[in-house]
């Protein structure tokens, strides 16, 4: 026999009875960000490599070991975006969407990076980013983070997340704590792993960022960015504290966030939870004010998140977030006999004319009575609608409750719009 074909590791399959969830969060998420004036903007899942060597750094994991780079049929080398922002930058330029003018924009999709599998890690991940271009004072900051609170709020998880934030100055700012940094590892060279050694003198700031424990005391113990800020900076972190404090936000300065990837200045949050295990941080973000003009736009500030859809669900999950209802009809429709299946036909299409909401499955491929009953019961509708020879000839309908205590109740068919008009009014 053939070898069954299986999905590549790390990359799954959304299944029908998970895709309600997904569904309901993507509609939750786009009705927030529609509250805060944003636009969607749908980027391609490939871009030039080079777009993301420029943006997220040369020095990084995500360029360094985690990119599916190849070379496409003309020779292009091409890589599947490993995350949207260096996307949405790229896009804005392209288009001249950042002009002189102040953009709020969000996508979502499908981003791949080539880590080791694992639960809340994966090689395909779909991402959730919001990206504002053009402002440059710590309004937006907080109202970014605002943004993020409601949506825990609406999507029931607020209690199990912390905020944590910090501030990484200007360029300037991070060229002196190279400097700081270079001396402080250099001075503890042997205690380096391997990639740290690597790091030292390209890029000493991502040995910060080594998750390997060995390496723990010696990075809790380096100099602090925090303790180096510009005025300007320092200004803008502390106005930021403000809107948070006054707006009741909590949160955690955490001198050690530094983020896994290069292009970021002043303000960067994290979002992370206690009940994922290892990979806590759902949400992440921060200001980006130099990648515009970096990447060939006019000089504009910006700043933005992005959440992992599998995390957020794997947490919905731990916490039962989740409306108990999902999408099942809301109607199974049993028929029996020849005039009764043509009157069926003719029902369910002019109740779907009129009540687009409905969700109504027509019985297929005939049956008995109890086996009609029996799928109704397994597509787990609320109703079923039942016409037979006798409630034809008194043009009438029995309409059954599955799932609840209730007399069926058998009404005229000229009243079946205007019932299950109400039906679905009330429906939760
Ligand atoms: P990031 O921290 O690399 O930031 O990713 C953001 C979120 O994507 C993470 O907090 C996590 O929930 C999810 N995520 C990342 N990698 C994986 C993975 N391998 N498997 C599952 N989920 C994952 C960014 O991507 C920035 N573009 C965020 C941003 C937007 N900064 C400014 N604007």
């Amino acid at each position: 026999m053939e070898k069954v074909i299986q999905a590549i590791r790390g990359m799954n399959d959304v299944l029908p009875n998970e895709s309600f969830a997904w569904q309901w969060i993507e509609q939750i998420l786009k009705e927030v960000v529609d509250q805060y004036g944003y636009q969607e903007i749908r980027f391609p899942i490939l871009e030039y490599t080079s777009l993301f060597k420029r943006t997220i750094g040369e020095v990084t994991d995500i360029v360094e070991k985690e990119m599916y780079t190849f070379e496409d049929r003309n020779g292009d080398s091409l890589t599947l975006r490993p995350e949207g922002t260096a996307c949405c930058v790229r896009a804005g330029i392209e288009h001249g969407l950042l002009y002189n003018q102040v953009r709020r924009l969000w996508y979502k999709g499908p981003m791949f990076r080539h880590e080791r599998p694992q639960k809340g890690r994966y090689r395909q991940f779909y991402q959730f980013g919001a990206e504002v271009f053009g402002l440059k004072g710590p309004d937006i900051d907080a109202e970014m983070i605002l943004m993020s609170v409601r949506l825990w709020k609406r999507l029931s998880i607020a209690d199990h997340l912390t905020l944590h934030l910090n501030s990484l100055g200007t360029a300037e700012t991070r060229a002196l704590y190279r400097r700081e940094l270079l001396s402080y590892f250099s001075a503890h060279q042997r205690e380096l792993d391997e990639d740290s050694q690597k790091r030292l003198h390209r890029n000493p700031m991502r040995i910060l960022d080594s998750k390997n424990p060995a390496m723990q005391a010696l990075i809790k113990n380096a100099p602090k960015l925090m303790d180096m800020l510009d005025p300007d900076s320092q200004a803008h972190f502390d106005q930021l504290r403000g809107f948070l404090d006054a707006t009741g936000v909590r949160y955690e300065i955490d001198p050690c966030l530094v983020r896994g990837l290069d292009y970021y200045t002043k303000t960067v949050f994290e979002w992370t939870t206690d009940r994922l295990g290892a990979q806590g941080t759902l949400c992440a973000g921060g200001r980006f004010d130099a990648l515009v003009e970096q990447l060939g736009g006019p000089a504009t500030e910006a700043i933005g998140f992005a959440l992992g859809f599998e995390r957020l669900l794997a947490l919905m999950e731990a916490v039962q977030a989740f409306p108990m209802q999902a999408a099942m009809p809301h109607v199974y429709f049993i028929y029996m006999g020849e005039a009764a299946e043509k009157r069926a036909f003719v029902l369910a299409e002019s109740l779907k004319d009129v009540l687009p909401a409905l969700r109504l499955v027509l019985n297929m491929g005939g049956g008995s009575f109890k086996n009609q009953f029996k799928k109704a019961d397994k597509s787990g509708a609320r109703l079923a609608f039942i016409l037979g020879e006798e409630e034809l000839a008194q043009e009438k309908i029995a309409i059954k409750f599955l799932r609840e205590e209730k007399m069926q109740e058998n009404i005229p068919l000229q009243s079946l719009t205007q019932y299950m008009k109400e039906f679905l009014e009330d429906f939760r």
